[in-house]
């Protein structure tokens, strides 16, 4: 009965394995290096405590417009990153989620298509898929991300995409960083086809080495930037953000209206006292340098106990894509981790779009949830569910 109301595309929905893997790494038997979550020592709940209180007012439970006062901190956190904007520039969304949902939703039709990565942030293939989006996926090089050369052949065939879109810092899932020649060559190849490209720079602030500015500060008209909070302060609060031209922002205010009507106030009230009361560099360097030891710590664990894992070691962001010998299934080794090792990852196949067998023997391990002194013992569970599925 209830097939016959839904529309037809919904039918075969289901929930991602991302998703899932929410629901078992709750679990407290269970070390995770499963999911993007930052870790709960590093939330900043002591400054919350702080504020919270003074933020109990009528106003802020209240539908309100978008805050100034964060755009303004918003603008200032670019310059961090090398890329400048004003205000007015700055669309406040509720997560990098809704940011991408939007501007897909302002660039592309039903059926036509976007280029991403071939292994991707689930997120946005959901995204694609409401859309009724065709996706072509670029092939990646194993340690460098994009493949300039295949986009190029890619663009030169097809029919032209509506967009491209990308992470192009600490790439989830690949943990990869572009170089400062994949970024001008990718910018010069877009401008010569004209393809805009949504920027996710989810994992953008989160660096240990040093790493180029975004996409948007080589190409201002034609790059999307989506950044968050996410990472930096908490998920929960759902706070992202666009930046765009005036033009495009007023377009997305409409569309956003019809989707959450407004971006929670609390929520953006708290990240602005933060900002007022503590200096956000600070807070950025801290997180760093935790993030830099838990990555050390895995990259340490996995050269010990898993030698025949090959990886690189990212420069920004919580992921390290690993590949292991072709002989080895994640998806039967992701059954024995969860099983019998009690520890969580995610097989490369979740990220994957179209068909590639080299997904198989691929995976994905965040280090950035897990406590310190776990991660050595979760590698050491990991590497015997490795020997046990063989
Ligand atoms: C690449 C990427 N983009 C966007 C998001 C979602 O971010 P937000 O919590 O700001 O919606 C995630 C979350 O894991 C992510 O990995």
């Amino acid at each position: 009965m209830l097939d016959d109301f839904l529309s037809p595309w919904v039918k075969n929905l289901e929930k991602s394995d991302i998703q899932k893997a929410l629901q078992t790494t709750s679990k407290p038997d269970i070390i995770s290096f499963s999911l993007g979550r930052p870790d709960n020592q590093l939330l900043a709940l002591a400054d919350f405590k702080e504020v919270i209180d003074e933020l109990f007012l009528p106003s802020n439970l209240q539908y309100s417009p978008p805050s100034i006062e964060l755009k303004v901190h918003i603008v200032e956190l670019m310059k961090e990153r090398g890329v400048l904007c004003t205000p007015g520039e700055v669309l406040l969304t509720t997560g990098a989620q809704q940011a991408m949902t939007l501007l897909s939703k302002l660039f592309v039709n039903m059926g036509e298509s976007i280029i991403v990565d071939q292994y991707t942030y689930p997120g946005f293939i959901q995204v694609a898929q409401a859309l009724h989006a065709g996706l072509i996926p670029i092939p990646v090089c194993f340690q460098q991300g994009l493949n300039i050369k295949e986009l190029e052949s890619i663009l030169e065939l097809n029919k032209k995409p509506r967009l491209l879109y990308t992470i192009s810092e600490g790439h989830n899932p690949l943990g990869t960083s572009l170089s400062r020649e994949q970024r001008t060559e990718l910018i010069s190849l877009v401008q010569r086809y004209q393809i805009p490209i949504i920027e996710d720079d989810a994992y953008g602030f989160l660096n240990y080495e040093k790493v180029e500015p975004p996409l948007k500060s080589y190409w201002r008209e034609g790059i999307f930037y989506i950044g968050s909070f996410s990472k930096i302060f908490a998920p929960s609060l759902r706070i992202g953000w666009i930046i765009a031209s005036e033009a495009i922002i007023e377009k997305l205010e409409i569309l956003k209206e019809g989707f959450d009507i407004n971006t929670c106030t609390l929520s953006q009230k708290l990240i602005s006292c933060f900002f007022a009361k503590r200096s956000l560099k600070e807070h950025i360097s801290k997180l760093k340098e935790k993030y830099k030891s838990k990555r050390d710590t895995m990259v340490a664990a996995l050269k010990t106990h898993i030698p025949e894992m090959d990886f690189a070691i990212p420069k920004s962001g919580f992921f390290i894509w690993g590949r292991l010998p072709p002989s080895i299934n994640t998806n039967r080794v992701f059954k024995v981790a969860l099983e019998e090792e009690k520890v969580s990852f995610l097989p490369g196949s979740t990220f994957l779009i179209g068909n590639n067998r080299e997904a198989q023997n691929c995976l994905r391990l965040s280090f950035a949830f897990c406590p310190i002194e776990n991660i050595e013992p979760g590698v050491k569970r990991l590497a015997l569910a490795i020997h046990e599925s063989k």
